[in-house]
């Protein structure tokens, strides 16, 4: 074998070397990142999960609508009719507790006398109205467009005796 020959034939080596060498890192490269992407979108759906909120405030329709973060977005979309055959309690449980349980955003708070007071003398009529139309940060009927008025009224009446 001459030098040139040796030469030529050493170089063919460690191109193939080379060539395999970045071909095999290459391979491995794509493997681990591949494998540390999934990993990591697991783990962040999972962090994002463990610490959501409870509760959060829907908007539907630029109405704000506060509940819990499954019931609120199976519950208060727009085409949702209203519900039939239910109590008051039950009506007002479904549009209204949310807000008005726990006194949220300053609602006033169902049985709360004093809360509802100052209220009350402004005339039923215009808590009727307010509480159809909204108020401050109250959507229009609490997010429920598709109750009746005068469900809305049966409700507040509802709510009104409850502050007797
Ligand atoms: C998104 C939260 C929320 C929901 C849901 C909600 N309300 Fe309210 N409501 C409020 C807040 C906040 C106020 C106080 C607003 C203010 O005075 O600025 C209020 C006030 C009221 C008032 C008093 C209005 C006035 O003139 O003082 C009535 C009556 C009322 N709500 C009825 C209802 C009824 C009936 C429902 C269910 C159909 C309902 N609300 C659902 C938040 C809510």
């Amino acid at each position: 074998m001459s030098d040139k020959q040796f030469v030529n034939t050493l170089k063919m080596i460690v191109g193939v070397l080379v060539g395999s060498t970045v071909a095999v890192l290459a391979l491995a490269n794509a493997l681990i990142s591949d494998a540390d992407y999934s990993r990591s979108t697991i783990i962040q759906e999972d962090i994002e999960d463990r610490i959501k909120p409870v509760g959060s405030v829907h908007v539907v329709n630029g109405a704000k609508v506060a509940g819990n973060t499954s019931e609120a977005s199976a519950s208060h979309t727009n085409d949702a009719a209203e519900p039939t055959g239910l109590s008051l309690e039950q009506l007002y449980n479904q549009a209204c507790a949310a807000c008005h349980m726990s006194g949220v955003l300053n609602a006033p708070k169902l049985g709360d006398k004093a809360g509802w007071e100052s209220r009350i003398a402004k005339g039923v009529d215009q808590l009727y109205a307010n509480a159809i139309n909204g108020i401050g940060v109250m959507p229009p009927k609490g997010g429920r467009v598709d109750f009746s008025d005068d469900s809305i009224k049966k409700i507040v009446d509802y709510m009104l005796q409850s502050a007797q």
